[in-house]
């Protein structure tokens, strides 16, 4: 098949990749491949640290991806952080939010060990403030910038830098890391004329109409840090209601604390209150932070969908396939929706749970 894809993501470059693996003909078009809510992502592959109240179908997607992905990292030459996933509270309520979660968990037949405060440092001596908490051994990380890199590598001169199908985000700021335009469908029919059999669209927070609707941008602002005193796996953490995350990479000193979740767009630059309450939390959380050397603040829209279900199968128009709507777990997810994307392609098959045609689209009437 010829397949054209919008959008050189993580989830993009996945789907491409799954198809030229299997013998089909892919080109990819984005202006800024990898600019988009990939390179902010902190790379969690955290299935039972995500899961929640309602959202079981996506648990069982997520864990499902999660078995995919050592095979797909090993494909790719990228490591895996596999020391697991903390749990942590820092007031009485903050272990409430943590004691709900595990009950999730419970429901959802994933295995994790509650701790105390004494068990919590054991683990991770560099905590400052918790209470209690838990481990959650399966919950691993990766680096989404070297797995995009490793895909770039592998798809490599099939990304064409068109512009025609994208423009710059509304932000309007170049400057810094901050400033790096993410690449954003306009919001127009997509053309699915020319070339090819199937067109892929997998533009992330903003997708062309007549899909734009079933999506809304969620803003996330991340900070990346350097310290000498970096935590050994994962920390998932409640700080007096806030939530947050605290991600090591493998082999360095570069440290990922994150995310705001805001329901706006907009320009894309952090905001002074994002920044500081995400720091503030961070630092009570893992009390060496204080003194790690910020280097990076970002900011970019994560895919939100109404039912926090990714959508990824056939369209009304015929050939027109979404891979879209992964909101927090796109790295996660990006080796299940590339295979789910790549059989239907070549079989019709679709998953139901995350069939786009569960909503109605503008043109549906
Ligand atoms: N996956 C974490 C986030 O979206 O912030």
């Amino acid at each position: 098949m010829r397949v054209r894809i919008l959008g050189a993501g993580i989830v993009g470059l996945s789907v491409a990749d799954e198809l030229i693996r299997r013998g089909h003909d892919v080109t990819v078009v984005d202006p800024a491949p990898g600019s988009g809510a990939s390179y902010a992502a902190a790379g969690m592959l955290s299935p039972a640290g995500e899961a929640w109240y309602g959202e079981e179908s996506l648990t069982r997607l997520c864990l499902a991806s999660l078995a995919l992905w050592p095979g797909f990292a090993a494909r790719l030459g990228v490591p895996v952080h596999t020391r697991g996933t903390l749990l942590a509270g820092v007031d009485a309520g903050d272990v409430q939010q943590v004691e709900r979660q595990l009950a999730v968990l419970d429901l959802a037949g994933v295995s994790h060990e509650r701790l105390g405060r004494r068990d919590l440092l054991a683990r991770e001596p560099g905590l400052g403030r918790v209470a209690g908490g838990a481990f959650l051994a399966e919950d691993h990380s990766v680096d989404p910038r070297a797995v995009v890199s490793a895909l770039l590598d592998r798809v490599g001169d099939r990304v064409g830098l068109d512009t025609d199908s994208f423009v710059p985000h509304e932000s309007g700021s170049t400057s810094g890391s901050v400033g790096r335009a993410a690449g954003a469908a306009r919001r127009r029919r997509v053309e699915t004329n020319t070339v090819a059999d199937v067109t892929v669209i997998a533009t992330g927070a903003r997708l062309p109409d007549p899909y734009s609707s079933l999506i809304r941008p969620v803003r996330g602002d991340v900070v990346r840090v350097r310290t000498q005193e970096p935590v050994e796996r994962t920390v998932r953490a409640w700080a007096h209601g806030e939530q947050i995350y605290v991600v090591p990479r493998i082999d360095s000193d570069e440290v990922v604390i994150g995310a705001t979740t805001e329901e706006r767009d907009g320009p894309l630059l952090p905001t002074v209150e994002g920044v500081w309450r995400l720091l503030d939390s961070a630092r009570r959380v893992v009390s060496a932070l204080d003194r790690a050397a910020v280097v990076e603040v970002t900011s970019r829209d994560r895919p939100g969908t109404a039912d926090n279900l990714p959508l990824v199968g056939p369209t009304h128009e015929p050939g027109v396939v979404l891979a879209a709507g992964a909101y927090r777990n796109g790295v996660l997810l990006a080796p299940l929706i590339a295979q789910l994307v790549a059989d239907h392609v070549e079989t019709g098959s679709v998953e139901p749970a995350v069939d786009p045609r569960r909503f109605r689209m503008k043109e549906d009437g």
